[in-house]
């Protein structure tokens, strides 16, 4: 059984297709040791407790610095000591700490085909408002392994999603949450469980 633990931020739709994916059995061997939130008000966390999972706000402003927030999250971490951490619209930097102690057993969706449109800076609405700027005809989503770099482990899959004429970021957000995000990373955590992804090393994974 692959015991995972969830990090949100906002409105949690990528937890909950994970949930409901759980529950209709596209996601197996898997359970939800419990959710984590930077944020106290987050919808995700309601989600969570509306499941019966245990979810946990620690906020970076309660810690005198970034540092002591950094120690007690991955703290936390450790003390639930999951096999997989699965960050589904989680906003806010992995400490090196953490992804240190849990090399190899940390994957992101990103909302957008990496390299585009990732890194510093793009995160939620604002992907979607730089691949409008761009002007891009196509976009989509990425779910990846965490490394120490920003939006650079090993890419798990991707799905890519048209843009239409007349889309704000708002729509455009909406389809790649649709079309892309809510498929793969529920599929990512189910290969992930049954063995069929491998990761190599801190750039590299394969299929089995
Ligand atoms: C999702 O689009 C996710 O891909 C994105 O935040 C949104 C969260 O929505 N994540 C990032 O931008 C990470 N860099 P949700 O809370 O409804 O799942």
């Amino acid at each position: 059984m692959l015991k995972i633990v969830v990090c949100v931020s906002g409105g949690g739709t990528n937890l909950q297709a994970i949930l409901d994916a759980i529950d209709s059995g596209r996601i197996t061997n898997t359970q939800v040791l419990a959710v984590i939130s930077n944020n106290a008000g987050a919808k995700a966390l309601e989600r969570a407790r509306d499941h019966g999972i245990e979810a946990r706000a620690l906020s970076p402003r309660k810690y005198p610095d970034r540092e002591a927030f950094n120690q007690a999250f991955t703290e936390e971490m450790e003390k639930l000591s999951p096999d997989l951490i699965v960050l589904a619209g989680f906003l806010v930097r992995i400490p090196p700490q953490m992804v240190a102690a849990f090399s190899g057993r940390i994957v992101n969706i990103h909302p957008s085909l990496i390299p585009s449109f990732c890194g510093v800076g793009y995160y939620g609405l604002k992907v979607h408002e730089k691949a409008l700027e761009r002007g891009v005809k196509v976009t989509g989503a990425t779910v990846h392994f965490v490394n120490d770099g920003m939006d650079e482990g090993p890419i798990i899959a991707q799905k890519a999603v048209d843009v239409e004429e007349g889309d704000t970021p708002e729509t455009l957000q909406r389809r790649v949450m649709e079309q892309a995000e809510w498929i793969l990373l529920p599929q990512a955590i189910d290969d992930i469980a049954n063995d069929r992804i491998h990761i190599i090393d801190n750039k590299a994974m394969r299929r089995k």
